[in-house]
């Protein structure tokens, strides 16, 4: 190896440093320096995380090969620009204008805009935009307008404007009286200034000894027989310690499996982590090289021979259950779930349906959804200094890994410590346990400490992806227009991995059709196995697919009946007394209020629509109803512990597990209220957090199901009872710190709270009838998009998104925004661009069709109710999983009212929309895909299920 001294000026100061001129990138000189603030995330140039400014000019440095930079050049890293004790405007206005959500872009987004105010010190909105479309700056947990705001206010302080008092929520002023407002994320400086050390950055400052594994990814099948594996030429490369294989591994070598519905047929352990026999994805793992370092680890896995025996590949729902598919796992069906669904006389809804005045009918595709956190996997295992095998990920769920781990490397659970590193972004997919399962295998394998992390296409390939689903539907209405009857028959394609499918799967029957009010409904929901990604949660868990049939079905009612879509859904949402699909109540109806507040914006956005609709660029407007449950129904619980620590100061301990959306925030916030009856005066300053370790924090459950907010905040007033009770003297003061102390009373106190002592809902439906109420609490959500599709190309671009919510009350606006925000940018993604069905293809973010911020709106707005949930903390239910659940039919209804092509599967891609204005132009009919066959008919086998209760 020839290296090279090398000098460049630093951030104003001339660095001296050895480098390796054929292999280092800019990206990876600087990060050894220290100089972590520079991220990589995809590493192939197409996200902008690695941004910095090499002689003035904005670069993209993951792909800057060293050798290319001349020697003394000058270069700007986010280190350069402000530190948290003197950030600069531009970090200061993204921390307190709530632009910083996982902060894994934010070092690249603000080294960007440092280089556009240089150049440009007045820049208009659009201006801004471009300059990040142009650099490739991606965000993917804002939906960009935060980050636009950020970039025009610190612009205004620079040139003498504003002040950043101006900008400031300044919360000495508001004591007592902070919920709802925007205290900001107390991780956010941190993060704008490069300091805050997520995984890759962890590693790189780990001891000397640590190994390095990489993952031995075949990527050769889908579904094959594996016949051998040769890694002997692998053993002799430079730097190897050891190969791993499926026989090393003491434990179970597989993921735990839990079964949700009693009508699961038996789940086998089929989500192995080193397979040996089998491949059933393209990004099964058989192996993992153990080297000395990164470079050499990857060198050696790429020396790994596989020779298979090419099985048939069932790459989606449809294949898997022809009559001829072979079983993927052979000890259980590749149908493996079934969740009926009965109300009001529903045997005679195929009837109903047939005779109505109005019927409509359709099958849809609800797409495999890529999450594409900007981040992607890497952990670090080591044991501790108490000698738990200690696992840093990024854990969405510390408790439910720590089991999963344990079972994986055959320990006790007790042996397990679990830790979530600062989190660059996950929307679901952290939720499997993997990845950390592998690290874990390794470091107990090694004895040694461990750092496992993977490149971006091995990223996509590993991690799960949002399951796709199938439905034929119909939908009958009287001739006034009412809703009599619906109908729908669904099949979800779950991946190779059934786990969670059999819960996932029952979003369908819970939310098609919601919030409206369908006296008689008959429908099937059914999983099955597939050779492709396996499911895992990701925002809205199972609900959009229900929504992309159900919402557009209403669409074409309304269209049928020569119907406003508006009006059709005003006349038909339910009202107080009316069921829902479930034959349950709602737990609220702000459905009439929330359309009232939409009216007038629909009304002037179809008049705006119609006024610049032209026959090249046509102009739609597009509605859907959406919404989600909060929380697991009533086997949900959470456990939280605060402690006194001084004077009027508090140590909270919890897992809510911080993936971007806001953990910290949203922590704070629940304590300073929990604690307001009792301490009027506690200000955000006095509470600090400790989360998401499993050895010092209580289980507070999974930050999944919008139940965060709710299941903490309900554990926190608990522990703030009981610290407040034991401080409490006989006169009604509390005793101080000291006196605490002195008097041998513990300072710390648990809240432990449980669903089910509260209220009388289930954690599931019924699973015979579909009936039932599972939940304690829900989000309401209707959305609003305005499109235009450019007729010569089929091109839509969205030119707004509305959003009128309930989320009880909020409790910080900067954290519901964010969500609302972020939410409708991945909807647009998913109505439009996003997919990952080609396993070779779709590598990266950019070739997976990730949102860049000219895909998505400057008009982005939330507008949220002013509800108060009397079941929830401080009166609110949720807020997350809605604002990803029907938002993207609201752009697909939007294409068809612009240009009338429906599209029935998406993404609604150029082609395809071109595809459907070519047939329009000359005179033909859109038709809808030929019904799905989706398994044995769906009558016969609810009249099975009725047959054979459970
Ligand atoms: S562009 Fe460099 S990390 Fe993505
Ligand atoms: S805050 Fe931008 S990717 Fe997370």
């Amino acid at each position: 190896m020839k290296l090279r001294k090398m000098t460049l000026n630093i951030n104003g100061a001339d660095r001296m440093f050895i480098c390796d001129p054929e292999k280092d990138t800019l990206a990876a000189v600087i990060r050894r320096l220290g100089l972590t603030g520079t991220k990589v995330g995809c590493g192939t140039g197409v996200c902008g995380a690695c941004s910095l400014i090499l002689n003035g000019k904005v670069i993209r440095s993951c792909t800057k090969k060293i050798k290319t930079v001349e020697e003394y050049s000058s270069v700007i890293t986010i280190e350069g620009i402000g530190t948290p004790m003197h950030p600069h405007p531009l970090q200061y206005a993204m921390v307190h204008l709530g632009a910083v959500q996982c902060g894994f872009c934010s070092p690249g987004f603000i080294v960007s805009a440092y280089a556009l105010l240089q150049e440009n010190p007045n820049p208009t909105r659009e201006e801004v935009r471009d300059w990040f479309q142009k650099n490739r700056n991606v965000c993917r947990c804002t939906g960009y307008k935060q980050i636009v705001d950020a970039v025009m206010s610190a612009a205004e302080i620079m040139r003498g404007e504003k002040t950043l008092a101006d900008i400031t929520y300044d919360y000495k002023k508001d004591v007592g009286n902070y919920y709802g407002k925007p205290i900001v994320r107390p991780n956010a400086m941190a993060k704008a200034c490069g300091v805050c050390d997520y995984g890759d950055d962890i590693t790189l400052k780990m001891p000397a000894e640590t190994l390095h594994v990489w993952l031995v990814m075949p990527r050769v099948a889908n579904h094959a027989k594996i016949l051998k594996i040769d890694y002997s030429e692998a053993e002799k490369m430079p730097g190897v310690v050891k190969v791993i294989t499926a026989k090393d591994v003491d434990g179970a070598n597989h993921l735990m499996m839990f079964q949700f519905s009693p009508r699961t047929i038996a789940m086998d352990q089929v989500h192995k982590l080193l397979v040996d026999e089998t491949i059933v994805n393209y990004g099964n793992v058989v192996a993992m090289v153990v080297a000395d370092t990164k470079d050499h680890a990857k060198e050696a896995a790429d020396k790994v021979k596989v020779e298979i025996e090419q099985l048939p590949e069932y790459m989606n729902y449809l294949d898997a259950v022809m009559p001829d598919a072979m079983r993927i796992h052979p000890n259980m069906e590749n149908i493996y779930t079934w969740q009926p669904l009965y109300k009001g006389d529903s045997d005679n809804v195929p009837e109903m349906i047939d005779d109505a005045e109005y019927m409509v009918e359709g099958s849809f595709y609800s797409s495999r959804e890529p999450h594409m956190s900007i981040e992607g996997d890497t952990i670090q295992a080591y044991y501790d200094e108490d000698g738990l095998l200690t696992v840093q990920c990024k854990a969405m769920t510390t408790y439910f890994d720590r089991d999963d781990i344990a079972q994986a490397v055959g320990l006790d659970v007790e042996q397990i410590r679990v830790v979530e590193n600062p989190t660059g972004g996950s929307f679901g997919w952290a939720m499997n346990a993997a990845s950390y399962s592998l690290a874990a295998i390794a470091c107990k394998v090694m004895q040694a400490p461990i750092a496992l992390s993977m490149d971006y296409a091995q990223f996509m390939a590993f991690s799960g992806k949002r399951p796709p689903s199938y439905t034929n539907g119909r939908l009958a209405c009287d001739k006034d227009g009412k809703i009599i009857a619906g109908e729908f028959d669904a099949g979800m394609d779950h991946g190779y991995d059934p786990a969670l499918g059999d819960d996932e799967v029952i979003k369908i029957p819970r939310f098609m059709f919601f919030p409206y009010y369908v006296p008689h409904a008959l429908g099937l929901a059914r999983t099955a196995v597939t050779n492709h990604s396996h499911g895992v949660p990701y925002r809205g868990y199972g609900a959009p697919n229900a929504y992309t049939a159900g919402e557009a079905l209403i669409d074409m009612m309304a269209e049928k009946i020569g119907m406003d879509p508006f009006d059709f859904r005003y006349k038909n949402i339910a009202r107080p007394g009316q069921t829902n699909i479930n034959s349950a109540e709602f737990l609220q109806y702000p459905m009439e209020e929330m359309m009232d507040k939409m009216k007038p914006l629909y009304d002037k956005a179809v008049a705006e629509a119609k006024a610049k609709d032209t026959p090249e660029k046509r102009r739609g407007v597009g509605l859907a109803w959406g919404g989600y449950n909060v929380g697991l129904g009533s086997d949900d619980f959470a456990n939280v512990a605060i402690e006194l620590v001084g004077d009027g100061k508090f140590m909270k301990y919890d897992t809510w597990q911080d993936q971007g959306q806001g953990g910290d925030q949203g922590s704070l916030v629940c304590m300073l209220e929990a604690l307001k009856p009792y301490f009027p005066n506690v200000t955000p300053d006095d509470i600090k957090l400790l989360q998401a370790d499993t050895k010092y924090c209580p289980n507070t459950g999974e930050s999944a199901g919008s139940r965060s907010h709710f299941a903490n905040g309900k554990a926190s007033i608990l522990a703030a009872q009981n610290l407040a009770n034991a401080m409490r003297k006989e006169d009604s003061t509390y005793r101080t710190y000291d006196e605490m102390i002195k008097e041998g009373i513990p300072t710390r106190y648990e809240g432990n709270w449980v669903a089910e002592a509260e209220w009388d809902c289930y954690r599931f439906l019924d699973p015979n009838t579909g009936q039932g109420n599972p939940t304690y609490a829900y989000t309401y959500a209707l959305f609003m998009a305005e499109v235009e599709v450019n007729v010569a190309t089929g091109k839509t671009t969205v030119l707004g998104m509305t959003c009128v919510d309930w989320v009880g009350k909020v409790g910080n606006i900067q954290a519901v925004n964010g969500q609302a925000f972020g939410g409708m940018s991945h909807a647009i993604g998913f109505a439009l661009s996003e997919n990952y069905e080609d396993v070779k293809k779709h590598t990266n973010m950019f070739a997976a069709g990730i949102p860049y911020i000219k895909d998505v709106p400057d008009k982005i707005e939330a507008i949220h109710l002013d509800g108060f949930d009397k079941n929830g903390p401080f009166g609110s239910s949720g807020a997350s999983e809605a604002f990803q659940s029907s938002d993207h039919v609201a752009v697909v209804n939007a294409i068809n009212n612009a240009c009338g092509v429906r599209i029935y599967e998406i993404p609604a891609t150029p082609a395809k929309v071109k595809a459907g204005l070519d047939i329009l132009a000359k005179g033909g009919k859109i038709e809808p895909p030929k019904k799905y066959y989706l398994g044995p008919d769906f009558i016969d086998e609810l009249q099975k299920i009725k047959a054979n209760p459970v």
